[in-house]
């Protein structure tokens, strides 16, 4: 350990925090004509810093010292402020050093201590102690009677299809059985499970029967089957030796809550390979979702091919000293990043549409383009335009113009070869957080704005995002984006919002007559951290969102059951953004077990929900998940 750097929070307000960083040279040299790059999500106020100069962009900050050498054994300091919520977890400290020596000649790897935070929260949750559920079905059926006695199938059980729109679910209980039991059901044999057609279930209704002569799943639609299958590879036992698999004999009838149960990744800020998002895919079919909603794009990569502009991946898909995207997040030393090309999405869609999911694909515009930008600066750059403005993490450059040829040029292939490759018949155009500030120095914005007698920047916005709803329209789809897609009131009512500031945003939405789904970052924002603890990875700028909170997030509890806004509300769904999820075990830990509890907001009606009951039935469940290896967070510590 040859180097190694602290910060510590010296001092702390409702939106202020001072800090003091550290940087101590170990080593038996001295470092000469030296910087020091890191990585941290707030923003430093620039004229805050002593003993040198900062520049940030993003997450990636750049210090300059005040003096070019420093000696073997000594240590540099210099203090900083930030204007924003006090940290309260390790993981709003700084997440990679690096130090660039001789003029850039060489580089030196920085040892972190964790940050020093000031003042951690106090409070812990712990969970009541509950004895495992007999049937750990998660989400919880709407009606599920348990009966007398086990049905067992054995080696020479079979699958038997008396259903054609049971083809996909049965393949896929078959392959499930298969990967966690190493059992295979037969081709020809016993027909111990029959998947039948009934026709008086409505979408995504199925009713099973275990009884002493098998197993009966019936739907009367491919979504129902798949449910089918996912609650009974839930009631599942089985023996040491694995040649016989235990159904207990039960009797269930069970129907969705909300029409639309989705989960969105973003595999911008980090990217996660097809591996990853196939195996979130089969854990969403588990729990009845339905969406699989594909954050593509963002101000830190580019992730899918575009034939029309190979730009955008072989330079917007990677980010790293050498390149024109600065590294974010994490990796100062090496360059980051992937992208899916249109073959690979091809295969993951197939994938999902076999365990009834849609995929949603989302191409942010026209803020968190920033990808975008540096990928095709001729396109898409203004150079006329002088707009002052800091996004949400800190570029002050990551806008489409609205008043750019090119930028109409790029929408119109990229939505072409988008809405070629996805058979979702829904779009997500972003359309989240445009910076204050944009588009208000550019002759070409304003000249647009005189035009069309627009008197602010959200008009801006509304015309852009009413030529991408028509371009999408032309192309057969329907738009969906974030909930200021609405803002400058120039898209349709027959876009669809995305709520996720707050529920009353939802409701607005849904009163001057917008679909909504809901995805309120207080509950559903699976990046916020679990816990208290200072160890707890995360970030907590919507809540912290403990097990107990994300299991009781009950939407439009203010709203009376006859009200008719609430045939608006299509559903829920959770979210995970990924500036801290770095990998596999990461991921995991963020989204399980929590997603279990989201998928019963989802699904189950309220009468039916139970905190305590579903404690235990998840206490059934976690063994199934360790028997797949899913790194979850361990409700009881
Ligand atoms: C969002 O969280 N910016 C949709």
């Amino acid at each position: 350990m040859s180097y190694r750097v602290e910060l510590a929070v010296l001092a702390e307000k409702k939106h202020f925090c001072r800090f003091g960083l550290t940087l101590h040279n170990l080593s038996d040299q001295d470092l000469t004509d030296w910087h020091l790059q890191f990585i941290i999500d707030r923003f430093i106020q620039p004229d805050s810093f002593t003993h040198g100069a900062i520049k940030q962009t993003g997450s990636f900050c750049c210090l300059t010292p005040d003096r070019t050498v420093l000696p073997a054994n000594q240590h540099y300091y210099c203090e900083f402020s930030i204007n924003t919520a006090p940290l309260r977890f390790y993981t709003d400290g700084l997440k990679d050093a690096l130090i660039i020596a001789d003029g850039g000649a060489t580089q030196h790897t920085v040892t972190l201590t964790p940050i020093m935070l000031a003042s951690p929260y106090r409070e812990k949750s712990e969970l009541p102690s509950v004895e495992p559920a007999a049937l750990a079905v998660i989400p919880m059926p709407n009606r599920i009677e348990l009966l007398d006695g086990k049905f067992h199938l054995t080696t020479s059980s079979q699958i038997t299809l008396q259903a054609s729109l049971a083809e996909h679910a049965a393949t896929w209980l078959q392959q499930e059985i298969e990967r966690l039991y190493q059992f295979r059901a037969q081709t020809v044999g016993q027909s111990d499970i029959i998947y039948r057609n009934n026709p008086t279930l409505d979408e995504g209704e199925y009713q099973i029967s275990i009884t002493g002569s098998g197993v009966r799943l019936e739907a009367g639609s491919r979504s129902g089957f798949v449910h089918a299958s996912a609650t009974l590879l839930q009631l599942i036992d089985h023996d040491e030796d694995l040649s016989t698999l235990t159904l207990p004999y039960v009797k269930i009838c069970d129907k969705p809550r909300f029409k639309y149960r989705g989960m969105m990744l973003d595999c911008a800020r980090h990217f996660h390979s097809i591996d990853m998002v196939k195996r979130l895919i089969n854990q969403l079919a588990h729990y009845k979702f339905n969406t699989f909603h594909w954050h593509l794009t963002d101000d830190e990569g580019w992730r899918l091919e575009i034939k029309a502009f190979p730009q955008l991946t072989e330079c917007g898909a990677y980010r790293g000293a050498n390149h024109p995207l600065e590294p974010q997040f994490s990796s100062l030393a090496h360059t980051y990043g992937g992208y899916y090309t249109q073959q690979e999405v091809i295969e993951v869609i197939e994938y999902a549409k076999q365990r009834g999911i849609n995929i949603i694909p989302e191409i942010d515009i026209p803020g968190h383009c920033r990808a975008a930008l540096k990928s095709l600066p001729d396109l898409l750059v203004d150079p006329q335009d002088s707009s002052q403005y800091r996004s949400i993490q800190h570029y002050n450059d990551n806008v489409l113009s609205p008043a750019l040829p090119g930028t109409y040029q790029f929408l119109d292939k990229v939505l072409e070869e988008v809405a070629d490759l996805f058979p979702s018949p829904w779009i997500h155009i972003g359309a989240d957080e445009v910076p204050d500030g944009v588009w208000l120095e550019s002759p070409a914005c304003q000249q647009l704005m005189q035009q069309h007698g627009y008197r602010c920047a959200k008009d801006l916005q509304g015309h852009l995002l009413r030529y991408a709803e028509k371009k999408l329209r032309s192309l057969g789809k329907r738009m969906v984006g974030w909930e200021e897609a609405q803002h400058g009131n120039k898209v349709s009512k027959d876009t669809v919002i995305y709520s996720w500031l707050s529920e009353e945003a939802a409701l607005n939405c849904a009163k001057q007559g917008f679909d909504v789904v809901l995805q309120p970052g207080q509950s559903t924002y699976l990046d916020m951290t679990q816990d208290y603890r200072p160890e707890e990875p995360g970030v907590d700028w919507a809540a912290v969102i403990p097990l107990e909170n994300a299991y009781r997030y009950e939407p439009l509890a203010q709203v009376p059951d006859n009200d008719p806004i609430r045939k608006r509300i299509l559903g829920i769904q959770c979210a995970l953004w990924s500036e801290i999820v770095t990998h596999q075990s990461r991921l995991d830990y963020m989204i399980f077990p929590r997603l279990t509890a989201l998928a019963e907001a989802c699904w189950t009606e309220k009468s039916q929900r139970n905190w305590l009951d579903y404690l235990a039935r998840l206490k059934g469940h976690l063994p199934l998940l360790d028997k797949q290896k899913i790194e979850y967070r361990p409700p009881w510590k």
